[in-house]
């Protein structure tokens, strides 16, 4: 093994153990002995200068190490084969195939024990993504280990943003913008822009919530109103069910495609509309009544100073929409940002007209594991809120 970089931690770096989760900020480090290239391990010593805890060290990021584990020991030389081993031998105990599905995360960073590897499954290829400069340096070992297994075509990008905060190079912005990757979900056929043309995929992390909402709004039996409708994953899924569906997204190219999906399905009667959701939702298709409402916006709080912004502009859309929701009828209100909490969202029902119960509060799905203390990892939340006139709590 090379020689690790040494990583003394200040005295006042707060507690830093298992709980505390996989990252250690620049903030919390007192000094770093050797050279922090991003091939080699960093090794974390305790007070007494004691190994405590490996990792890979990114020199340029706030992030500066993510642990690959605890204890005294180095990791083996091989944790990255075998790290990608379990993390694929994970998903075939999930049944995927069986579900119908050809479209899920393999490899989930963190979660996975692979910090800033993400690997999704479209049906025939693989989406390799490179988050940090510790993993853009493995590049080759990844690629490596997937082609000895998958036979598939394999894409390799580095996003944007990651490029930026770790001082490494972006995947150029794709040139064939209209190249696409198709996948099943649940028996249902979905083609998606590819990346990098489209840098966040198919939302595979809502899977599960798709299949939930569009059997709770069977149920219910009134239409179904998806806005953040993206390719049509919720509204699919509830037209399939029987029920009348309204789709609004403010990109006319997911639309496009959302409509080619509806029919690739044998569905129709989808009301596909472009429009922006912060806006007024003047369209008249949009007067309802819904027996459902889904609002999945972008990632509308990338910080905490964020939060109060962000529940305005969801509280502006649920104001307007609430008296189109049926009595009884639900509301998914869902945040992808890890800063707007379950609790944030449910205040901005305590405001609301009406009264509301929270009836479920969904996350990301099996494939999408969460490391233990790793807060951030904990990003997607989904309520469910049910409309519940004569409960109101607040007097204003
Ligand atoms: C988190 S994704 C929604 C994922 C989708 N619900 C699914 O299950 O696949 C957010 C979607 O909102 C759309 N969007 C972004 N800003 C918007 C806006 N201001 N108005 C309407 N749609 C917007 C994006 O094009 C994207 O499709």
């Amino acid at each position: 093994m090379a020689t690790p970089v040494r990583i003394e931690l200040r005295r006042d770096a707060g507690r830093i153990g298992p709980e505390s989760g996989p990252w250690i900020r620049r903030n919390q480090i007192a000094r770093m002995l050797g050279i922090p290239d991003p091939h080699v391990l960093a090794m974390v010593v305790d007070r007494k200068g004691e190994p405590m805890a490996w990792g890979l060290v990114s020199a340029v990021s706030t992030i500066t190490v993510r642990l690959l584990g605890w204890g005294a020991e180095p990791p083996p030389d091989d944790w990255l084969e075998r790290r990608l081993a379990q993390a694929f031998a994970a998903r075939s105990a999930f049944g995927f195939e069986q579900l119908g599905t050809t479209g899920y995360r393999l490899v989930n960073s963190e979660g996975d024990g692979l910090p800033g590897l993400v690997v999704d499954r479209y049906g025939d290829d693989l989406v390799v993504q490179l988050g940090t400069a510790p993993m853009a340096a493995r590049e080759q070992a990844v690629l490596d280990w997937l082609r000895a297994r998958w036979h598939g075509a394999i894409h390799t990008l580095v996003p944007e943003g990651a490029a930026r905060s770790e001082g490494i190079e972006a995947t150029p912005r794709d040139d064939e913008p209209s190249r696409l990757l198709a996948f099943t979900e649940h028996h249902l056929r979905f083609e998606v822009p590819a990346p990098p043309a489209q840098k966040t995929g198919a939302y595979f992390d809502q899977r599960a919530n798709r299949r939930t909402i569009a059997q709770l709004a069977k149920h219910h039996g009134g239409p179904l109103l998806d806005l953040g409708c993206h390719v049509g994953g919720f509204a699919l899924h509830a037209r399939k069910t029987g029920i009348d569906v309204v789709a609004l997204d403010r990109s006319r190219t997911v639309l496009e495609l959302a409509a080619k999906n509806e029919s690739a399905n044998g569905l129709s009667g989808i009301d596909w509309i472009e429009a922006d959701m912060f806006e007024r939702l003047a369209a008249p298709q949009l007067a309802g009544p819904f027996g459902t409402i889904v609002v999945d916006p972008p990632r509308i709080a990338s910080r905490k100073s964020d939060v109060e912004r962000a529940q305005g502009a969801m509280g502006r859309i649920v104001n307007e929409l609430a008296p189109r929701l049926l009595p009884d009828g639900f509301l998914v209100l869902c945040s992808c940002s890890h800063h707007l909490g379950r609790e944030h969202l449910d205040r901005i029902l305590v405001d609301a007209r009406f009264g509301w119960a929270r009836i479920l509060a969904l996350g990301a799905g099996i494939d999408h594991p969460v490391a233990p203390g790793h807060r951030e990892g904990e990003y997607l939340r989904v309520n469910v809120y049910q409309r519940r006139d004569g409960t109101r709590l607040a007097n204003a």
